[in-house]
């Protein structure tokens, strides 16, 4: 009778929940379900009003909106458990990122801010759920994230081999593994979140499908250089950051350019930030994951900015690049329940090894 954990993600892209049903063995898992789960429009406008401009969300709404995408997780994990037709499977528990409203690890008082309720999932699904995951490192002095590296680590280390890892969700993060044996990785910067802010002020669309309309205009230069001075890229990890930093005020303090031509740079600045931590790490190959994966011209651009190294996809490694985060939330639940330490403070700087996550009880 396998044993089953659930992952629910949804990252600052608000693009929906990704959810994943997982067995795992000794070194390797297998994907059982995967299932999207998209926002109703009036909870992802409102997600969207909460993060831009926070102020114009008072308090009981806060309150509603962490019940309420509790709700919308909890129905996320249902779809996934019909979903699931393995003979015997039994869900164990499910690991739930939340959404995040906040980050602030760099405060005087540090925090990460992820709402929906594991109480409510947990009610909602009948299984015991973890959320919560990142405030134990940060009480520990970690920055509470990247919490993806060690599962990257426990997935995709070869021995002997430098391999990177980048999840290029709206942030992008790096996994650095020496072999099997260290892990180190940080944030880079904007993944996808500043491309998708440009393109919907000026097009309105989503995102950039497969980076077509950067492809139009070449990236210029001293703009791109203008960004890369922005002390966070100087930054030496542990580091992690958000859109309440790389959002479009961000971008507006910069003279403007063309539309296309600024997208074309931004695109740019994803694909130099993620390059510069892996050519200086030295890795062998580099790994793609996350939505990113998806952008023709960010992976070209990624390619050329790495010559000489392989680039490809986590789908080489047997999971699709669309899942890997959910995945790593559905492995984070497993220790969890296990008891077992899962944070890398090589990654966080967190003081020591701790448990991740607070368990909500299934109460159906
Ligand atoms: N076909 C595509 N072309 C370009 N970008 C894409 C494509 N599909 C997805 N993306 C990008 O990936 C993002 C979602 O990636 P995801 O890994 O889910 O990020 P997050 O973890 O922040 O939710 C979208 O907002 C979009 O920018
Ligand atoms: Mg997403």
């Amino acid at each position: 009778m396998p044993d089953v954990f659930i992952g629910l993600m949804s990252g600052t892209s608000r693009d929906g929940i990704d959810a994943v049903a997982v067995t795992f063995s000794d070194k390797s898992l297998e994907i059982l379900a995967t299932h999207s789960h998209p926002y109703p429009d009036n909870l992802a406008d409102a997600l969207s009003r909460l993060v831009d401009s926070p102020e114009s969300t008072n308090l009981d709404q806060l309150g509603e909106l962490h019940a309420w995408v509790g709700d919308v997780f909890g129905e996320a994990a249902e779809s996934i458990q019909a979903k699931i037709t393995a003979p015997g499977a039994s869900v164990i528990a499910i690991g739930s990122h939340g959404q995040t409203i906040r980050h602030g690890p760099d405060s005087d008082h540090p925090f990460s801010l992820q709402i929906g309720c594991g109480a409510r999932i947990a009610a909602t699904s009948g299984v015991d759920t973890v959320a919560d995951f990142r405030s134990a490192d940060i009480a520990a002095g970690g920055q509470g994230a990247p919490l993806v590296p060690p599962f990257h680590q426990w997935l995709l280390a070869a021995p002997d081999k430098r391999t990177a890892v980048a999840n290029i969700g709206g942030i992008a993060n790096v996994t650095l593994l020496d072999g099997t044996h260290s892990v180190t990785g940080f944030d880079t910067g904007p993944g996808n979140s500043l491309m998708d802010a440009w393109i919907r002020r000026y097009q309105g669309k989503p995102f950039d499908d497969g980076g077509r309309w950067a492809g139009t205009a070449a990236a210029n230069a001293a703009l791109l250089q203008r960004m890369l001075d922005d002390p966070y890229f100087a930054r030496p990890s542990p580091k992690s950051t958000g859109f309440e930093y790389f959002n479009l005020d961000w971008l507006d303090r910069f003279e403007p350019a063309d539309p296309a031509v600024t997208q074309a740079t931004l695109l740019a600045l994803t694909a130099t930030t993620i390059a510069d931590a892996v050519s200086t790490f030295g890795a062998e190959r580099l790994l793609v994951c996350g939505g990113g994966a998806h952008n023709n011209a960010l992976m070209r651009a990624l390619a050329d900015a790495l010559p000489g190294l392989v680039v490809e996809t986590t789908e080489t490694d047997g999971v699709h690049p669309d899942w890997v985060e959910a995945t790593a939330f559905a492995w984070l639940a497993r220790e969890r329940i296990h008891n077992r330490p899962a944070n890398s403070p090589s990654v966080t700087g967190a003081s020591r090894p701790v448990c991740l996550g607070a368990v909500y009880p299934a109460t159906r």
